[in-house]
């Protein structure tokens, strides 16, 4: 699989590393492309624009900060059937009032909000809640000993996909349902952060609904 990487740093440096080792094509995007260049030649990988990334993948990882998600959206151009995973957060401190928007408007969840940035593609909701360490350090473990990582989205296929490259990097996949199910998994949230085996996190859920 091609996979994107917009945002190279703690998550989506890390991913891009485990996936590039999984055996996938990934670049690794940055405003300024030359300094990954040595991230990427360890990895096995290459750099980019983020248009260059965005064209070259059928998957892309969004690892930015979430108020930069509008600008960074409309650089990548048209991108439909592509895949996106967001992994991204809105914290107001540091994305200002489209991340306080996107909290106080009941009808709408983060992802939904980062969904709508991006028409004609499946947007899926995963690795927002895994701290980057236990993602880099956690990673290719196998049964009863994999962290867990929450997704969510409407399209069954496109979560398939996402599913598939979490577990081929070693984490057990949480499904929560539809992207409306994203806000159990957004900050402050109970599933939010936790880093919980698999088991751990599936015994939280069902205290929950
Ligand atoms: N840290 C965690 O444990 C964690 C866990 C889960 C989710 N998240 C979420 O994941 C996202 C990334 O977090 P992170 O910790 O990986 O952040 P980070 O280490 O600061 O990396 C973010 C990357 O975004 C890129 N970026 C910043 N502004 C940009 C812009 N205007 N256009 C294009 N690229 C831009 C930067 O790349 P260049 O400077 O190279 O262009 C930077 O490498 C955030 O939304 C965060 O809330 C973080």
């Amino acid at each position: 699989m091609k996979i994107g990487i917009i945002g190279s740093g703690n998550i989506g440096g890390t991913l891009g590393r485990h996936w590039a080792k999984a055996g996938h094509e990934v670049m690794f995007s940055s405003r300024n492309p030359e300094q990954l260049q040595l991230m990427a030649a360890e990895a096995g990988a290459k750099t980019g624009t983020v248009e260059e990334t965005a064209a070259f993948a059928d998957v892309i990882l969004l690892a930015i900060p979430f108020g930069k998600v509008p600008d960074v959206a409309k650089q990548m151009g048209r991108l439909e059937r592509k895949i996106i995973i967001d992994a991204t957060n809105p914290y107001p401190q540091r994305d200002g009032d489209v991340a306080q928007q996107v909290i106080d408007d009941e009808s709408q969840t983060a992802t939904g909000f980062v969904a709508s940035q991006f028409p004609g593609t499946q947007t899926v909701k995963a690795f927002n809640s895994i701290y980057f360490k236990v993602l880099a350090e956690q990673a290719f473990l196998e049964g009863a000993d994999r962290i867990a990582v929450q997704i969510c989205g409407d399209d069954t296929q496109a979560k398939q996909t996402v599913k598939h490259l979490i577990e081929e990097i070693g984490f057990a996949t949480q499904d929560l349902g539809n992207l409306s199910s994203g806000r159990l998994f957004e900050p402050d949230a109970p599933l939010y952060n936790k880093n919980l085996k698999i088991s751990e996190a599936e015994t939280l859920l069902k205290q929950l609904v």
